[in-house]
């Protein structure tokens, strides 16, 4: 039964995932509360309500679930106590035993496994020994990945060999962690799938992702892929959605390696930074589809519009204080978006999108528009 405009929805995390869904609930009518650390988090500026408290916060998350009508989320971290509270209360899409698959590197590539989804050689390791052993195993440089909490390339760090793994453990803080053969990557590419409760599916158009030091540069739709492989990449991520009983938006995170072969890197409940670009690329974004399959109605068409990319904008660009925006929006076909959080080296505070008549078209502009950021004077 769909849950109609008018009603409130609740979002665990208030960060711009958060913020930039509160802004299309509220363009569809709906009230929205908000949890998070910080009070004055990203979404803060445009919720009716934020209520503080850690992401694990039991009484908190069922203080939020007990004055919404429906529950979403914008970030994995969700504790899996709280998560199960609030779904006794009010309906959480997504449902937390797919939060709880997600949130553990581990958990996930064993569900993937399990499921005979394709991904690349990994294995679970719990302390030195056992990542120096499994390195040995997978042959070759290794990415050891805390099994939980790390984004941006955080929380986990390269192997070159298994001698070094004391060190890559304590960098790690000597967290559980999955060591993954490092791959021969041709291409990134993610892929976002919508299903709503009533079973109905929407898959976006792909979206090519360029990383510099794991943290995403640019992005862009269409990805400008071969169709072929970006039909797999759907019907991948399609039978990923049904396979988990989605219930909200996923996005999945691919590598293309030697052979055309499509592995899942990762997976990803929620709005994500690689399908920003649907804000102007879409017919529906993915923070609207988002809303829409949460509350059960509808789901918007995905149809491409036109080319746009993405690049983000990181806190270093604040160095001498805030860059020269006007330049950027001066180019034709850009657009700011700001999260109003603190600007810190390495951390995601903006982006910028550019729409072009080709993807190159759109990408020279996205990356002309961030370049006019960084010179100063
Ligand atoms: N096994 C691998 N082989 C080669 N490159 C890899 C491998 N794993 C990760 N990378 C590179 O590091 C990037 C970040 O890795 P991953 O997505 O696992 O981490 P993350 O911290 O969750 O990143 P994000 O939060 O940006 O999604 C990948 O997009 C890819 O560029
Ligand atoms: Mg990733």
């Amino acid at each position: 039964m769909s849950i109609p405009p008018g009603s409130t929805l609740g979002i665990l995390g208030g960060g711009q995932l958060g913020r930039l869904t509160a802004v299309a609930a509220r363009q569809l009518g709906y009230r929205v509360r908000v949890l998070d650390k910080k009070a004055d988090c990203s979404a803060s500026r445009v919720a009716d309500d934020v209520i503080s408290a850690p992401f694990d916060d039991v009484d908190a998350a069922c203080w939020l679930a007990a004055r919404s009508d429906v529950v979403t989320l914008e970030i994995e971290t969700i504790g899996a106590t709280a998560a199960r509270a609030v779904a006794e209360r009010a309906p959480l899409r997504p449902g937390p035993s797919l939060l709880a698959m997600v949130q553990d590197r581990a958990v996930q590539r064993a569900w993937l496994a399990e499921h005979g989804f394709p991904q690349g050689p990994w294995r679970a390791a719990d302390g030195a020994p056992a990542i120096a052993a499994a390195a040995t195993e997978l042959g070759g440089a290794c990415r050891v990945k805390a099994a939980r909490g790390g984004y941006d390339g955080r929380g986990q760090a390269r192997l070159p060999e298994p001698s070094q793994a004391a060190a890559v453990h304590a960098e790690l803080g000597g967290a559980p962690a999955v060591v993954e053969q490092e791959l021969d990557l041709q291409a990134e590419l993610s892929v976002l799938v919508a299903r709503s409760p009533s079973g109905e599916v929407a898959v976006f158009p792909v979206a090519r992702n360029w990383h510099i030091d794991a943290i995403l540069d640019v992005s862009h739709i269409p990805s400008g892929l071969p169709d072929a492989l970006e039909a797999r990449a759907a019907e991948l991520a399609r039978d990923i959605a049904r396979a988990c009983s989605l219930e909200g938006i996923l996005a999945v995170e691919m590598f293309l390696v030697a052979d055309d072969r499509l592995l899942v890197n990762e997976m990803a409940p929620r709005p994500h930074n690689t399908f920003h670009a649907t804000s102007l690329a879409c017919e529906t974004s993915q923070f609207e589809q988002l809303v829409r399959a949460a509350c059960d109605l509808p789901l918007g068409s995905t149809a491409l519009v036109r080319p746009v990319a993405l690049a983000n904008l990181l806190g270093d660009l604040w160095d001498d204080g805030p860059p020269p925006f006007e330049r950027a929006l001066a180019m034709p076909g850009v657009h700011l978006f700001l999260y109003d959080k603190e600007p810190r080296p390495k951390r995601k505070v903006g982006h910028l999108l550019a729409t072009g008549a080709t993807p190159d078209e759109a990408i020279a502009r996205v990356r002309a528009a961030r370049a006019a950021l960084e010179r100063k004077g």
